[in-house]
């Protein structure tokens, strides 16, 4: 089959479009034919191996030498004991610890699958599994954001941010997006009520206050944060520099206990069959997936370089139908 692989981390200019072996399936998994990939920021930070927690089992060579982590596509076969899934249903899953996505098939752990959504398209579900999951968990299960409220979502106008902001409205809260100037316009049409421009502006520096922080990319100190917060408020890290995430994970328990803030990781629960509730909304047109790009197999370099520049706004997917 072919698939993009890479042996170094570095730039996009190391990925080679390839012939290699089509994986079996072990006894647990489900091999898939892919018909759609979306791009996360895992996949640029894989690729990079920066920032230094995307190195982990890797530290000097890439662990997986394919990347992708968000599929959609076909049963093709399965091993003896994954007995949920038939060759030729739909499925889609996120493999953010197998990874092997940017290819014509990959073998997902059994677990891992779900039977893909009525009505959705194949690029819709592969767009829908890490970024759903981070905004639903950031928003609703751990942000706890109530109606009246006022979030904050650093990194608004990418993948995660993109269903976020959706969701953070449909919560009755007030939004403030935050991005870099490309973007405030489309922040704005996902619903952000108000939107600031991390290339020009602070938000930790302008005086204001949120009862949420959802930080998709966390480059400060974790102290930082504290000011942004009204007193009772939470700021969840998702990804960043590595410096703040040990901030946050050693002090940021103690910073503002005081004053009932909390400072704490969003360990994103993985897996397609948590993300019911942000199906159902996508289901019903209450939320809507942008697909900025579509990419074919070949063009993956180009595609990863689209998103790591930092151009895309919501999804690039990668179509292989
Ligand atoms: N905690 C977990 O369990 C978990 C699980 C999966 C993924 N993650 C992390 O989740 C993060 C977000 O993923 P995603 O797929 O939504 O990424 P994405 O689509 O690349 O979106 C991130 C957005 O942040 C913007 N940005 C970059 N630097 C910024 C800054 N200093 N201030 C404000 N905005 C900035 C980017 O724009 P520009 O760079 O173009 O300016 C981009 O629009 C990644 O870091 C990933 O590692 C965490």
């Amino acid at each position: 089959m072919k698939a993009v692989v890479y042996t170094r981390y570095g730039p996009p200019d190391v990925l080679r479009l390839t012939d290699v072996q089509t994986p079996v399936p072990k006894d647990d998994e489900v091999l898939v034919q892919v018909h759609a990939v979306s791009l996360n920021a895992t996949d640029w930070e894989g690729l990079q191996g920066q920032p230094l927690y995307s190195r982990i089992g890797g530290p000097f060579r890439p662990r997986h030498h394919i990347l992708g982590s968000d599929i959609a596509g076909r049963v093709e076969a399965a091993g003896r004991n994954a007995t949920r899934f038939r060759p030729g249903e739909d499925v889609f899953a996120d493999i953010l610890s197998h990874m092997g996505g940017f290819a014509e098939s990959v073998c997902v752990p059994e677990t891992a699958l779900a039977r893909m959504p009525a009505g959705m398209t194949y690029e819709e579900a592969a767009a829908l599994p890490q970024a759903g999951a981070i905004a639903l968990q950031g928003i609703r299960d751990k942000g706890q954001l109530r109606p009246g409220q006022k979030v904050l979502i650093n990194g608004a106008g990418g993948g995660s941010g993109m269903y976020a902001i959706q969701l953070a409205k449909l919560n009755g809260a007030e939004v403030t997006g935050v991005d870099n100037s490309e973007k405030l316009e489309f922040m704005r049409s996902l619903g952000a009520d108000h939107v600031i421009d991390y290339t020009r502006e602070d938000f930790t520096r302008n005086g204001r206050t949120y009862h949420l922080i959802l930080d998709l990319a966390a480059y400060r100190p974790a102290f930082a944060y504290k000011s942004s917060l009204m007193p009772g408020g939470r700021y969840l890290y998702v990804g960043g520099s590595v410096a703040t995430l040990l901030q946050v994970l050693l002090i940021g328990p103690l910073i503002g206990r005081a004053e009932g803030k909390k400072i704490r990781l969003l360990a994103v629960r993985q897996g397609a069959q948590h993300l019911a509730p942000i199906v159902e909304l996508c289901q019903a047109g209450k939320v809507a997936t942008v697909i900025d790009r579509r990419y074919r197999l070949n063009e993956v370099p180009e595609a990863l370089r689209y998103l790591g520049d930092g151009h895309a706004k919501g999804k690039v997917v990668v179509i292989l139908e």
